[in-house]
């Protein structure tokens, strides 16, 4: 098989991995996109922090056809279906694109004094120590422009054991009806135990307390939330 072959297959089986073991993925990821307060014409500057194969950004690149998109991702290998999928999806899909390998949590964020107009990451700054994300809060803050807006699609911790438990088998049995194998729900179990999952409510905390305004949450759906704030001045919404 050739490498664009493997790569492509690569894409394919992400995308396809994602959809069965991320419960309603489509209403979660649409919650960013519906809520972004830009007017669909406007040239934004987008930064994902952990983009993977750049499936939420190409969402973003969509919908807003004036956007450049910076992805950061600690895999080359996500990185390269990335620029696969920009390349492919948009026409010219590179000129809108600029790929960082780094790790996010260690690294200065990329970008310059005039700021971004929307950071976005999805499920990744749970695998940072609650100390770690609070780091990322405030970093993510320094990074946008003012007037700027940081959504983030990621996982709850529940507020209670109770709900905790509730969620986990909630997420058992509907990867289970989505047809996820015992063997690939192992591996997922196994990989979970590494999630530092904080409660919604104390990662929009740690929101507010790196300086950002306006704080929300967007959606929820049991462990998957999707909340945000705005640095600095309100903008005017621009929906459109
Ligand atoms: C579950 S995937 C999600 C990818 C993508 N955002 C999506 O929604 O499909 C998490 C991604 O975050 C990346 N990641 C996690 N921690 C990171 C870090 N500290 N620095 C850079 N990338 C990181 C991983 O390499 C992986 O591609």
């Amino acid at each position: 098989m050739s490498v664009e072959a493997v790569f492509d297959e690569a894409a394919r089986g992400y995308d396809r991995a994602r959809r069965m073991l991320v419960p309603g993925l489509d209403d979660f990821y649409g919650a960013v996109l519906e809520n972004i307060p830009f007017g669909r014409e406007k040239p934004i500057r987008v930064l994902d922090l952990g983009s993977g194969t750049g499936l939420l950004s190409a969402m973003i690149a969509e919908r807003f056809p004036l956007s450049r998109v910076t992805l950061v991702d600690i895999s080359v290998e996500m990185l390269r279906v990335a620029r696969r999928r920009f390349a492919e999806k948009f026409s010219p899909g590179l000129n809108r694109l600029e790929v960082r390998v780094m790790d996010f949590a260690r690294k200065p964020l990329p970008g310059d004094s005039a700021g971004y107009d929307l950071v976005v990451s999805a499920l990744a700054i749970h695998h940072l120590t609650h100390h770690g994300k609070r780091e990322q809060f405030e970093k993510i803050h320094n990074a946008l422009a003012n007037g700027g807006y940081f959504m983030n699609a990621d996982q709850a911790l529940g507020k209670s054991l109770e709900e905790e438990q509730e969620y986990q088998e909630d997420w058992l049995r509907r990867v289970r009806e989505a047809g996820v194998t015992d063997q690939d729900i192992e591996a997922e179990l196994v990989r979970m135990k590494a999630d530092k999952n904080a409660t919604l409510e104390e990662q929009t905390l740690w929101l507010e307390e790196a300086g950002f305004d306006g704080v929300d949450s967007y959606y929820q759906d049991r462990r998957f939330v999707v909340y945000g704030g705005r640095k600095g001045e309100k903008k005017e919404v621009e929906h459109g």
